[in-house]
């Protein structure tokens, strides 16, 4: 199971101040010395956190995979064909949100995202569409030329009781297995943690699970590397 780390919210505590510190670009290269195996960030159309600048210097600096967390906005498409980092994930974005909240969905906008994706894959990007663990969006994410998805694993850490959670997961599971039949990258993601994240992992067809909030929460009381190498020990079998 390879393990991504999405470093946005080292931006969010630099730009509570304004000023250049913590630098995302410093982040990155410890989360890569601690082992994971991608960089995940995501530029925002609002740029609450990851700025332009960070993502063209993270992407000189990190020798793994560098994974752009995006919208299908002209403004942003324009910018990943600049800097074209090894994936683009097209996630949703509402400017109102605290954090992306639903899938993407594929099924009512899949000319559009048909066309980004064609743009990106073009510029010799893999692009990856983050949709929730339905099989209507699997097929649609499928006939837009996507060859990776991330499933939302939101329901599954939101749920309330084991029943809940239990019922979650399954489905998760059905929605990897049904993307694997059609040949799909399956990765996974959102609202992982310490304590859920390991349940996940166990679904060895899944390729990457990218997570962000709870590793650099951690960091704050164990290092970066630290907080790295406690999620690596839970998600590599
Ligand atoms: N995957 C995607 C597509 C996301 O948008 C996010 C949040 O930016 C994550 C994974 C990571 O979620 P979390 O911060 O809850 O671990």
């Amino acid at each position: 199971m390879k393990l991504g780390v999405n470093i946005d919210h080292v931006a969010t505590i630099r730009e509570a101040r304004g000023g250049i510190e913590p630098d995302p670009v410093s982040a990155a290269l410890l989360c890569e010395m601690a082992g994971c195996d991608s960089i995940v960030c995501h530029l925002r159309e609002d740029r609450r956190h990851i700025q332009d600048a960070d993502l063209f210097r993270i992407k000189k600096s990190v020798k793994i995979r560098l994974n752009l967390e995006m919208s299908a906005a002209r403004e942003i498409v324009a910018i990943a064909r600049r800097l074209r980092p090894d994936q683009a994930t097209l996630v949703p974005e509402k400017r109102r949100e605290l954090t992306t909240e639903g899938g993407l969905d594929v099924v009512a906008l899949k000319k559009k995202i048909r066309g980004v994706v064609e743009v990106l894959e073009s510029a010799g990007i893999e692009t990856s569409l983050f949709i929730d663990p339905e099989k209507s969006q699997i097929d649609a994410s499928f006939r837009t030329g996507a060859r990776i998805i991330e499933l939302h694993t939101g329901g599954y850490s939101n749920a309330k009781g084991v029943s809940a959670a239990r019922s979650r997961l399954n489905a998760l599971k059905a929605a990897v297995r049904y993307a694997r039949s059609l040949g799909l990258v399956a990765n996974a993601g959102h609202g992982l943690n310490y304590e859920n994240a390991s349940a996940v992992a166990r679904i060895s067809e899944i390729n990457e699970l990218n997570i962000g909030h709870s590793i650099i929460s951690r960091a704050v009381f164990v290092g970066l590397g630290g907080a790295v190498k406690e999620m690596l020990a839970l998600i590599k079998w």
